[in-house]
């Protein structure tokens, strides 16, 4: 069974993915984690983000794995533990370059139809119910007021960086969510199909609560 889980950054996919994971027993895919490990690598071999015959050429000998558990999802870039770098503001301010790529998304979906193959699955990202898994059992669309998810965002990345300020991350969302919904390929879109759920005024265990209710309803049994 294939969940897919879209929503603009700040949504609280990530969270809710998570505990859908380990509530209903799936594995939890974090296909932003893939784009973010991408860049990484881009950033660590010098390769210049406007040369796009130099990024097909490093993407062609990148390797980018992950590795699932209950404690968390690991991301490997060749044998390398990514897992805390991706997270950095420097991947996050430079991950667009990559993720507007056409060869690079094909590779992407490549890899992460690969780890669903088989599995019951929570598969988080922007284009998971409009390309990846267009067949998916349930499609989810989250979002929420941009002052909530940017106040959500803020005190993730105080760790990294005690100098941002709530107006810098809510422009910086602003920015994000134009550039996701805008792109060439596989744009953010809410489709038709999908469950739409607005979490400003939710906790987190309220929408995983709803959740699981919306994806019972579709099962056969009733039950998962
Ligand atoms: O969800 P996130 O913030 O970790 O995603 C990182 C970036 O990757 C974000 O700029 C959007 C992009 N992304 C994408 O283009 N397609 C996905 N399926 C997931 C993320």
């Amino acid at each position: 069974m294939i969940i897919a889980i879209d929503g603009p950054a700040g949504s609280g996919k990530s969270t809710v993915s998570k505990k859908l994971a380990e509530r209903l027993g799936f594995k939890y895919l974090d296909s932003g984690a893939m784009y973010r490990a991408f860049t990484w690598k881009v950033i660590n071999a010098g390769v210049d983000f406007n040369d796009k015959e130099g990024l097909c050429r490093l993407l062609n000998k990148t390797n980018i794995k992950i590795e699932y558990s209950k404690d968390g999802s690991k991301i490997f870039v060749d044998d390398i533990n990514v897992t805390n770098e991706i997270r950095h503001p420097s991947i996050t301010g430079n991950v667009h370059h990559v993720s507007n790529l056409e060869f690079v998304r094909k590779k992407m979906v490549e890899l992460q139809r690969g780890f669903a193959k088989g599995e019951n699955i929570i598969a988080e990202g922007r284009d998971m119910g409009t390309v990846v898994f267009s067949d998916a059992d349930k499609k989810i669309y989250l979002d929420a007021d941009i002052k909530e998810r940017a106040t959500r965002r803020y005190s993730e990345i105080k760790t990294f960086n005690d100098k941002s300020n709530l107006n810098n991350v809510i422009e910086d969302l602003r920015q994000r969510d134009h550039r996701d919904s805008t792109r060439e390929f596989a744009p953010l879109k809410q489709v038709a199909d999908a469950f739409y759920l607005d979490t400003t005024n939710l906790k987190i265990e309220q929408v995983v609560d709803i959740l699981i209710k919306e994806i019972e309803k579709n099962s056969k049994t009733g039950k998962l």
